[in-house]
């Protein structure tokens, strides 16, 4: 296990700022999810993360910047591409190569293939892998040194639901055994299952990290929705009292700013019928595109088309947005910004307000394999180093 401590990282390609001064940390014994739309930053994040691009900035696991690490494979496992392999080597080949080349036992390779469930193609050229095969191969290879963190970008694209399941099952479990687990992904309901603690950047700059739940609980989306016979005066009311009303196609208002014992109370005082009162949730994708400012290319990425709103109103001022984030009129309402404490970890000193797990635990097992690729799962630990399945990029310029 290890604290991950990202300070000041930067990165700038012909004079164009990828990564703007990144903080966060990725705390031990939790799964840290990686979220920003299309070109925001992740994967270059993740790049200067393993001194893989130039770049300012550090990050230390538990002190000790990557650079300086004794057998630094043994510590950290990546996958950065989703098929960082010679397509014709077999992969057991691959793993072997990776084994021998950095001491690890062979036993560990028939091990990881099986935790991944490739049993069954062990002995396949990956030119013949899908994307998800591909994807798993990528995964056995980072596990191969049992390394105490992981750093996986978009590790679930290309996979089956069974393999998400999967996927999601295995880090919740290696996260559970004290591992540092960051990674990236679009898959928002998948990130809500599987992440508690989330770094949200977008172009280039941290929105917010910290817990999931404080990260939902900044949504506008969190609303007392009323319904009743008299709206009109109900709304007047609440906004006397400098709650926000939203009108909802179906009749009903969405008040921020009371809670829901406040809306009943006073609707009883008015004489006012309440039909319906009910608490709304936010989901993740809510408060991610909130904070985000539900940017134009991230809109059309997830097929939301251009312009109009999703349901609820929509005001300027983006709080926690970088400056000059999203389209103007987009952003969560005024005096909605992230809750206090919320935020990139203060200067470079220790983390503040995170659980810190109860000790390391050599892995178990990572949960059921995907059906239909291999043996049962099985994973011990072998304290190996592993050769990066990933390419040095010098990328560009600083
Ligand atoms: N090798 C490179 N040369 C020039 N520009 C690059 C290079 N790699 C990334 N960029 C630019 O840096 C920015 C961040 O890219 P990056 O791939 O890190 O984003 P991302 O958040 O991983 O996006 P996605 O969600 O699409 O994977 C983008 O504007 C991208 O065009
Ligand atoms: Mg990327």
């Amino acid at each position: 296990m290890a604290l991950v401590q990202a300070r000041g990282l930067t990165k700038t390609f012909k004079g164009k700022a990828a990564v703007r001064g990144l903080s966060f940390d990725v705390v031990p014994g939790s799964v840290t999810g990686f979220l920003g739309p299309n070109g925001a930053g992740k994967s270059t994040t993740m790049r200067l993360m393993l001194g893989l691009d130039n770049g300012e900035g550090v990050t230390t696991y538990d002190g000790v910047a990557y650079r300086d690490l004794r057998e630094p494979l043994r510590h950290v496992g990546s996958v950065l591409d989703a098929k960082p392999f010679h397509p014709t080597r077999k992969a057991v080949n691959h793993l072997r190569m990776l084994a021998v080349s950095n001491g690890i036992a062979s036993s560990r390779v028939t091990e990881v293939i099986n935790v991944v469930g490739l049993g069954d193609v062990a002995n396949s050229k990956p030119k013949t892998f899908s994307l998800g095969m591909g994807q798993r191969l990528g995964i056995a290879a980072a596990l191969l040194g049992d390394p105490g963190t992981l750093i996986l970008d978009e590790p679930a694209n290309g996979l089956d639901p069974q393999g998400v399941h999967w996927l999601r099952n295995m880090l919740k479990s290696l996260a559970g055994q004290g591992r540092s687990v960051f990674v990236s992904s679009h898959l928002l309901s998948e990130m809500a299952l599987m992440a508690d603690q989330l770094v949200v950047i977008g172009r280039g700059s941290l929105i917010a990290s910290g817990k999931m739940s404080d990260f939902i609980s900044t949504s506008h989306r969190n609303a007392v929705v009323v319904r009743v016979d008299d709206p009109q005066l109900l709304t007047r009311e609440l906004r006397a009292r400098n709650a926000a009303v939203v009108a909802e196609p179906d009749g009903s208002l969405a008040v921020t700013g009371m809670d829901s014992d406040g809306v009943g109370a006073l609707a009883h005082e008015l004489g006012v019928r309440v039909f319906e009162l009910s608490n709304r949730q936010a989901t993740l994708e809510e408060a991610f595109l909130d904070a985000t400012g539900a940017s134009e290319e991230f809109r059309a990425s997830m097929g939301l088309g251009s312009g109009g709103s999703f349901g609820g109103q929509l005001t300027p001022g983006g709080a926690g947005s970088p400056p000059g984030y999203g389209p103007p009129g987009y952003g969560p309402p005024p005096g909605y910004g992230m809750p206090p404490g919320y935020g990139p970890p203060p200067g470079y000193g220790a983390t503040q307000g995170y659980d810190q797990p109860q000790g390391y635990a050599p892995p178990q097992g990572y949960g059921p394999p995907p059906p239909g690729y291999g043996a049962p799962p099985h994973a011990g630990p072998q304290g190996q180093a592993q050769q990066s399945p990933t390419t040095p990029d010098d990328g560009g310029s600083q």
